[in-house]
């Protein structure tokens, strides 16, 4: 078995194929940006793309994600370092505190923005809506999602 994370394969341990695809990422790849919230798909901290589309990592058996296009945080800027439209507007709006749920809040944001360029306010609650953030930040994450909706316009 093998899975495909950020453009490259890995192959997978016997011994991994029936762990999460979160602790594949962290734990066997290294690829910490992805984070362990809940553990349970109810904090958002562990989104990744599949396919495209945000999916909690967390709750994912490894084996259930090969033949997919995985992308974490990790694989969002392009190679040369010019980093994402959505990191980029991140960055403008200073939104993480201490940051721990950003990755899964800029994941879900990209999808989004991929589904929808100009989304309303109802579509950025319903796609952040499962990303928590004790911090406080979710009002400077709105401006975050609306300039990168204007970057990418
Ligand atoms: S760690 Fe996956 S949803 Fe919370
Ligand atoms: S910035 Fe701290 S949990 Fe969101």
């Amino acid at each position: 078995m093998e899975l495909t994370i950020n453009g490259k394969s890995h192959p997978v341990p016997p011994l991994w194929q029936e762990e999460s695809l979160l602790f594949f990422i962290r734990e066997q790849l290294g690829l910490t940006g992805t984070k362990f919230g809940c553990g349970a798909g109810l904090c958002g901290a562990c989104t990744v793309l599949l396919d495209g589309q945000a999916q909690r990592s967390c709750v994912l058996p490894v084996a259930q994600a090969s033949g997919h296009e995985i992308r974490t945080i990790e694989g969002l800027a392009e190679p040369s370092g010019k980093l994402h439209p959505v990191q980029q507007a991140w960055i403008t709006e200073a939104v993480p505190q201490c940051g721990y749920c950003q990755a899964g809040q800029i994941m879900s944001t990209v999808a989004l923005l991929s589904e929808h360029r100009q989304p309303t306010q109802e579509q950025i609650d319903a796609a952040l809506a499962g990303n928590l953030c004790r911090c406080g930040t979710q009002k400077r994450i709105r401006a975050a999602v609306t300039r990168a909706a204007g970057v990418q316009s």
